[in-house]
């Protein structure tokens, strides 16, 4: 083995022995950052009592709620994750009633099934006044459906 042919075979060890402790080094960061999944917030406003008619609940996709609005009532806002499998269920006025389009569940206007798969009822969420007039929905607290707040 002459010299250039030496070097030529040294310098290819040394490129690889850098790659390799760079992916390790690589690999051991990743393994100290925390794998954090960012969830949507749990409490958030919705808008002014004034935002929902009467009547049919408004959808609000993003939220994935039925906000309620009863004349005698008050309001309401009721899960839109079906308790099956997390498809995002619909009201339909004409039977008063929220069908899941994935598996066929059925609940009720309170939300308590009528005919699964679903093993439970939809959950509704506490909802209050904030004092800049706005509804604020919590979804990390669970009222039954008989809650109304009203306004
Ligand atoms: S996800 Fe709703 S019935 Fe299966």
């Amino acid at each position: 083995m002459n010299r250039r042919s030496f070097l030529s075979w040294g310098s290819a060890g040394v490129v690889a022995l850098g790659s390799g402790v760079g992916v390790s080094l690589g690999a051991v960061v990743r393994f100290l950052m925390p794998s954090v999944f960012y969830e949507p917030p749990q409490v958030f406003k919705v808008g002014t009592p004034a935002d929902f008619a009467f009547g049919a609940p408004t959808f609000l996709v993003d939220e994935k709620i039925f906000v309620f609005r009863d004349r005698e009532k008050g309001f309401a806002v009721a899960s839109a994750v079906c308790t099956h499998l997390g498809c995002t269920v619909a009201y339909f006025q004409s039977d008063q009633r929220f069908h899941c389009p994935c598996h066929g569940s059925v609940f009720a206007s309170n939300g308590s099934v009528v005919h699964g798969p679903a093993p439970k009822a939809l959950q509704w969420y506490e909802v209050t006044l904030a004092r800049d007039g706005q509804l604020r929905v919590d979804k990390d607290k669970v009222v039954p459906s008989s809650y109304r707040l009203m306004v």
